[in-house]
């Protein structure tokens, strides 16, 4: 393993944030893992800090520790029922390029999940989701490099406590795991899910009535690039909070004063979520900027780095917004993004 230090981490987080990790390495295996000990000097923190695709993240300061590029590749088919493949990927497999194998050959499940930027390994962490869809819908299994115990554990989708991008992987076991491989149960025959109001409108405005997943998964790309900004182009996470959710009576009581108040069903009782996107807008900071710190123009719930904002700007502007919604709906906005 190739240990650099002091190494810029600006082209590893598509925040585009310029700090530095003391020590920088990437790996393809766990057997690289156990020489950490070795290597890094004993001045640190005992565990590393494990980057994906870096999209998930934004960066406040200089990075006093090891940071470990997941650089686990390969995709195979591990099993295979009637009814179902079960798909292994490597933890550093770009998510979406993965996505587009799973279409291509047809192993239906993940189409709704395109585009999403990040890697395999970083997608149960959060329980990545969009248009109706989650990966733990999918979800089979994973396989993660223990630091302190220094093994191997196996997590089946029970293991992993996931909820609304939650998972124990932030909680519990935050920064104490490298994932390594993902497996992923999916469908010889599509069960589409099209509900959700874009996608039957890109699907009507394409004049596809019997849509496939690749038809699915080129509406959802067609969706995200129209308003979601490319990390390549401005620096961003993309959302920066989850939507709130909130008891049924104090959204009955919203609902009364703003009729157009967005909500969605949620897996808690007695609670309903909504959308912090159309919250923030509401506030007016969408199309918002300061310096190069910004909310973007298309999407309120995203914050955007025109180019030379630091994490603490992104973070200035993100609690000026929660104080604002406070103010105004009495609702308490809660970052996704990890703050490091
Ligand atoms: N809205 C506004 N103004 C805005 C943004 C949104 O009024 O600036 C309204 C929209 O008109 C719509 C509602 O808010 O009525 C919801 O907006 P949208 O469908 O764009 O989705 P979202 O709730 O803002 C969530 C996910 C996205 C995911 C989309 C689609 C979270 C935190 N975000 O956003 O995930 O792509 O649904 O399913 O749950 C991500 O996690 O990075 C991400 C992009």
């Amino acid at each position: 393993m190739h240990v650099q230090e002091n190494f810029s981490l600006k082209a590893f987080n598509t925040f585009g944030i310029d700090i530095s990790a003391r020590y920088f390495a990437k790996f393809s295996s766990w057997e690289e893992l156990e020489q950490l000990k070795e290597i890094v000097s004993n001045d640190v923190p005992p565990t590393p800090l494990i980057l994906g695709g870096g999209s998930n993240i934004l960066f406040t300061k200089n990075f006093n520790g090891l940071v470990l590029k997941n650089e686990v590749y390969g995709i195979r088919v591990v099993a295979e029922t009637p009814d179902h493949i079960i798909v292994e990927a490597g933890a550093g497999e770009n998510w979406h390029q993965f996505v587009l194998h799973c279409i291509a050959n047809n192993y239906a499940g993940l189409e709704n999940l395109s585009l999403i930027p990040g890697t395999v390994g970083a997608s149960p962490i959060q329980n990545i989701g969009a248009y109706g869809v989650e990966i733990k819908d999918s979800f089979h299994s994973l396989d993660a490099y223990h630091f302190h115990d220094k093994k191997i554990v196996h997590f089946t989708a029970n293991d992993c406590a996931f909820g609304y991008r939650e998972s124990i992987f932030k909680h519990d076991l935050k920064n104490e795991l490298a994932i390594l491989k993902v497996r992923f149960q999916l469908n010889k025959k599509p069960n589409l899910k099209t509900s959700y109001g874009i996608i039957e409108q890109e699907l009507a405005k394409k004049k596809i009535s019997n849509p496939s997943i690749k038809d699915i998964s080129d509406a959802v790309i067609s969706i995200r690039s129209s308003k979601l900004p490319d990390p390549k182009i401005i620096g961003n996470a993309g959302s920066f909070f989850k939507n709130p959710i909130i008891p049924l009576a104090k959204y009955d009581e919203l609902k009364h004063q703003y009729d157009t108040i967005p909500g969605y069903a949620s897996d808690k009782p007695g609670r309903i979520k909504i959308a912090a996107g159309w919250l923030i807008d509401q506030c007016g900071w969408k199309g918002y900027r300061k310096a190069d710190a910004g909310c973007h123009a298309l999407q309120a719930l995203v914050l955007v780095n025109y180019g030379k904002a630091t994490g603490q700007e992104i973070i200035d502007l993100s609690n000026q917004i929660i104080v604002s919604i406070q103010n105004k709906f009495g609702i308490d906005l809660e970052r996704e993004v990890n703050i490091f």
